[in-house]
């Protein structure tokens, strides 16, 4: 009986979009008791996007969409499946999935939406993997879209000074030998949920217990997808942390060993945007030329849940 061909899933094209409207530190310390200095220092934060009124978080999954399947050089009609990582859909129902599904034009699609906050990506990741992996489906579209700014206490300077507004995504789908997702890991802890939640309509946060959580996670899950693919640290050429807040990115950087030119920061320009935060700076670095074939590119994330999760990837189709 001849063996089935295990193909590798990889990425395909990569996209990204931003609000207009940029909220710098100095705007903040008008709003409530804070300053730019502080900000500065403790998170890396310079200033984030926030979204307009009519602007929602499928529109934006749109524009980060249609930029990523430019990118993979697909139609929306090659698509098998739409998985949008968020945690602030435009309503419950129809999922934000559903919406893009339609004004995408992705007939052929099937659709849902993934709840892991910050590291909602991550899962889209994996779980397309998945699909490709077994030959069920070709071409997977993952968006990590967030209106973070319609949960956000505008009255809390313990959180308000660190979210922000945006969209990323990616297109997957088979790629050659050696090339695509090597290794992964994904985790849960629920036990530490309370830390960071949704109360009510706004964001809550435990902000020194989620810091103890990810400066441990981070360069713990960095290491793990290194080591499971078989590699050295010293083989990695870029690393694409989950953005919010610079000392933590720091600490996988270091544990990794490798330069400062080596991760991807945009931090400061965009603040933490939950689940969009690792596909944005994704593709800023691919469109930047940062990322060449047969890189290794090690992605990380965290967040609410809790959640965590790290993809080692070999770059090219
Ligand atoms: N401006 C000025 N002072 C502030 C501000 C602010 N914006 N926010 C808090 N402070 C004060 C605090 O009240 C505290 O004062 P106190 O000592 O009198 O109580 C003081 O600053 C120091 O607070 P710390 O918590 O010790 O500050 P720390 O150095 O830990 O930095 C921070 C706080 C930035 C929130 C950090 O803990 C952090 O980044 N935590 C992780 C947060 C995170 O990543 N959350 C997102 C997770 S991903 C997701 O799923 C959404």
């Amino acid at each position: 009986m001849r063996g089935r061909i295990i193909m590798k899933a990889g990425v395909l094209g990569t996209g990204h979009y931003a609000p207009e409207k940029i909220l710098t530190n100095k705007d903040l310390e008008k709003i409530v008791d804070t300053t730019d200095e502080w900000i500065r220092t403790r998170t890396g934060i310079e200033e984030r996007r926030i979204a307009s009124d009519d602007e929602n978080t499928s529109d934006m999954a749109l524009k980060a969409a249609e930029d990523a399947l430019k990118e993979a050089d697909l139609t929306a009609e090659e698509l098998d499946l739409i998985l949008v990582a968020t945690v602030t859909p435009d309503q419950p129902f129809p999922t934000v999935s559903c919406i893009l599904q339609e004004k995408l034009g992705a007939t052929k699609a099937a659709a849902m939406d993934i709840s892991a906050a910050c590291a909602g990506f991550m899962y889209g990741m994996i779980t397309a993997k998945q699909f490709i992996e077994s030959g069920d489906y070709k071409h997977i579209l993952i968006v990590g879209a967030e209106k973070l700014s319609k949960i956000t206490d505008w009255e809390d300077r313990n959180t308000c000074v660190l979210f922000g507004d945006g969209a990323g995504a990616a297109v997957m789908g088979p790629v050659s030998d050696g090339k695509g997702v090597l290794s992964f890991e994904l985790g849960a802890d629920g036990s530490g949920g309370k830390h960071l939640a949704q109360q009510d309509e706004h964001i809550i946060m435990n902000g020194r217990e989620v810091f103890k959580f990810a400066v441990r996670q981070m360069p713990e899950s960095s290491v793990k997808v290194v080591e499971k693919a078989g590699l050295a640290k010293e083989d990695v050429d870029y690393l694409i942390p989950h953005q919010a807040n610079i000392r933590i990115m720091e600490a996988a950087r270091q544990r990794l060993g490798i330069d400062e030119s080596k991760m991807a920061v945009n931090v400061n320009h965009y603040g933490n945007t939950s689940a969009a935060s690792i596909p944005i700076a994704l593709s800023e670095a691919v469109k930047k030329g940062k990322i060449n074939d047969n890189d290794l590119v090690v992605l990380v994330g965290f967040g609410g849940g809790l959640t965590w999760g790290a993809v080692a990837l070999r770059w090219g189709k």
